[in-house]
C-alpha cells in the first residue's frame, strides 16, 4: 500500500532561518513547501495594487478573498503569483515588510488564508506537487491553528542577537551594528506587531523547539529531521 502522506508544521519568528530550513527539510524528504509568510506579504501587495487602505478591515479581507492567488510549492523554486505576476521579489522588498502585520492582523484575512492553507496541506495529503508524499507547512500558526493535526510539529527558535544579526546578513549583506540596527524594526516591532494575534514564541503543547542560536545551518536542518524521525517514527 502507498505510504500516508507525511504533513510537518515548522512555525517562528522573523530571523530563525525558517523559510530556508524549511525548504531544506522538504527537498530532503520529498515533501512539497508552503511559505504561508509568502501569503500574507502577496495580499499585501494585491491590496496596495488595488488601492485599498490598510486600516479598512473589512475592504481589505474583501479583496483578499477575491485574490487570484496562486502558489507553488516546489521547494527548488516556490513561486508566488497574483493576477498572473510573479511577485517574489517584491513581496520581500522594505515597503512590503514594513507593513504586511497590518494585513496579517486582520482576522477575516487569516481566516481567509488559513482555508487556502489547509486546502494546500489536503491536496498534498491526496497527490499534488508531492504526490501524496506529503508537505512541510512553515509560518506562525501553523503548529497551533492551522494544521494542529501535523504529524510532525516544530517551533524554530532563535535569540533575539542570533535572529537580527541573520536578518542583517540577508537584506545588508553584513552583521555589523549599523546593519543590526537597520533590521531592527524588520525583525523585533513586527513580531512584537504579529504577537497581538498569534503566539510563536513558546511552544504549543506536543510541539517541539529547535533552538538554532547555536546552531548552523546544516546543524539546524539536521536537528529538526531529527525531530521528524522521532515523531513520525520515519524517514
Ligand atoms: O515569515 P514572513 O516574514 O515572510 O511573514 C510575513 C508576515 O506574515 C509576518 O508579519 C508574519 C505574518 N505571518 C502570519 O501572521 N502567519 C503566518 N502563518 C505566516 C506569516
Amino acid at each position: 500500500a502507498a505510504p500516508t502522506a507525511l504533513v510537518v508544521a515548522i512555525d517562528g519568528p522573523s530571523g530563525s532561518g525558517k523559510s530556508s530550513v524549511s525548504k531544506a527539510v522538504a527537498r530532503a524528504l520529498g515533501l512539497a513547501y508552503l511559505d504561508t509568510g509568502a501569503m500574507y506579504r502577496a495580499a499585501t501587495w494585491w491590496c496596495r495594487e488595488q488601492g485599498v487602505p490598510l486600516d479598512d478591515a473589512a475592504a481589505v479581507a474583501a479583496v483578499v478573498r477575491a485574490m487570484p492567488l496562486v502558489m507553488g510549492v516546489d521547494p527548488e523554486a516556490p513561486g508566488v503569483h497574483v493576477d498572473g505576476t510573479d511577485v517574489g521579489a517584491a513581496i520581500r522588498r522594505t515597503e512590503i515588510s514594513s507593513i504586511v502585520s497590518a494585513v496579517a492582523t486582520n482576522l477575516e484575512v487569516r481566516a481567509e488564508l488559513g482555508r487556502l492553507q489547509r486546502a494546500a496541506i489536503d491536496a498534498e495529503r491526496a497527490g499534488g506537487f508531492s504526490h501524496g508524499r506529503g508537505i512541510v507547512a512553515e509560518g506562525r500558526d501553523i503548529t497551533t491553528v492551522v494544521a494542529p493535526d501535523a504529524d510532525v510539529r516544530v517551533l524554530l527558535t532563535a535569540s533575539e542577537e542570533a535572529r537580527l544579526a541573520r536578518r542583517a546578513l540577508e537584506v545588508h549583506g553584513a552583521a555589523d551594528a549599523a546593519a543590526v540596527e537597520a533590521t531592527r524594526d524588520q525583525v523585533v516591532r513586527r513580531d512584537a506587531d504579529d504577537s497581538a494575534v498569534v503566539q510563536f514564541h513558546v511552544a504549543a503543547d506536543g510541539v517541539a523547539t529547535v533552538d538554532s542560536s547555536a546552531l548552523d545551518f546544516d546543524e539546524t536542518v539536521r536537528a529538526v529531521l531529527d525531530v521528524v524521525v522521532q515523531a513520525s517514527g520515519r524517514v
